[in-house]
């Protein structure tokens, strides 16, 4: 009930309209008006801004930045069939495996506003700031995908991801591979995706992605204030939040099903096209000694190539890169 409160307010607001009262949001849901007071202050403790005004009624003040079931409106064939807000959770991608082992459908995006344990490549941990970042995870039930192609799906998503934030803020987005999405070298966001199955049957994937949206230079975590950037920061204004979740589904839902139906070549191209690390000298762990070389093309499952100031050629999966 409450989703479908917040999605009455949402479209009041986009078709202009100021408040809506009381009584109309009753008579549309054929609940009380006291039924009604009591879902807009169950609104207001997940983060809804809800001016009332006597007379008028109701009015959704934040419904750009709100990501409440309700106001997100998405068309997909499969990401965001199924939809789920957390006001806290130690990682969407944890949540999400649990969700996946008592059962959940396909396309399940999970949206937090708040992580207390979210988690990056590596066993990093991953820094956020309610009501400021995007943190969420999107379930998907590939049938059918061999083990062995599911490192894909990075790329798949950091070309989604990037194409969806060039479009709603106007920047132009850097990848650093596998997973950074980078503003002027500096890091916005990220992607972590942890995948499961059996022999070469790949049963699960978890793709979590990490944004750094609405947050000032003073709101930038300490431990990455040196590194780190925001779409704030870069564009010098405040990027809608709910805009830019909508994008991003649907551009994660537009690559999936091109992916799944024609093959991943054209995703890499695209994403050779926007990796910054492809041409430029980096050091990395190569079976725990540090190598450097120059990183010169993707193989078709993703992997970064490189050759090495001897001359070597190594195809690097799980490793982290660092330009020189
Ligand atoms: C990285 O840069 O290493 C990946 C960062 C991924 C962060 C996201 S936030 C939503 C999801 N839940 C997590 O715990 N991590 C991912």
């Amino acid at each position: 009930m409450q989703a479908r409160i917040v999605g009455i307010l949402t479209r009041a607001k986009e078709q202009g309209m100021d408040y809506v009262s009381g009584g109309d949001i009753a008579r549309q849901l054929g609940i009380s008006r006291s039924a009604v007071w009591k879902y807009i202050e169950a609104i207001r403790s997940d983060g809804g801004i809800i001016d009332a005004v006597s007379g008028k009624g109701y009015r959704l003040v934040n419904s750009e930045d709100l990501l409440l079931p309700g106001t997100i409106n998405v068309e997909t064939d499969v990401i965001g069939r199924e939809y789920v807000y957390l006001p806290e959770i130690d990682s969407t991608n944890s949540e999400a495996k649990r969700r996946i082992r008592t059962g959940c459908s396909d396309g399940l995006v999970l949206v937090a506003e708040n992580q207390t344990a979210g988690r990056g490549r590596m066993g990093r941990p991953w820094y956020s700031v309610a009501g400021k970042n995007l943190s969420f995870s999107v379930v998907l039930f590939p049938a059918g995908l061999p083990l062995s192609r599911a490192p894909l799906l990075t790329p798949l998503s950091a070309v989604a991801v990037c194409r969806a934030v060039e479009r709603v803020s106007g920047l132009s987005i850097e990848l650093k591979w596998p997973n950074d999405l980078l503003i002027s070298g500096r890091k916005v966001g990220g992607i972590l995706l942890e995948a499961g199955g059996e022999m070469d049957h790949l049963r699960y994937a978890v793709i979590g992605i990490g944004i750094n949206v609405n947050l000032s230079r003073e709101e930038l975590p300490e431990a990455v204030a040196d590194t780190a950037t925001s779409l704030l920061i870069a564009a010098g204004q405040a990027v809608p939040r709910r805009r830019l979740l909508e994008e991003i589904l649907v551009s994660l839902d537009s690559y999936y099903t091109k992916f799944c139906s024609k093959g991943a070549q054209s995703i890499l191209t695209e994403y050779v096209e926007l990796c910054s690390t492809l041409g430029k000298e980096i050091a990395f762990l190569w079976h725990g000694q540090r190598h450097s070389g120059r990183a010169v093309s993707i193989a078709p499952d993703g992997a970064l190539i490189v050759i090495t100031k001897s001359g070597e050629m190594l195809t690097l999966r799980a490793c982290d890169v660092h330009c020189l």
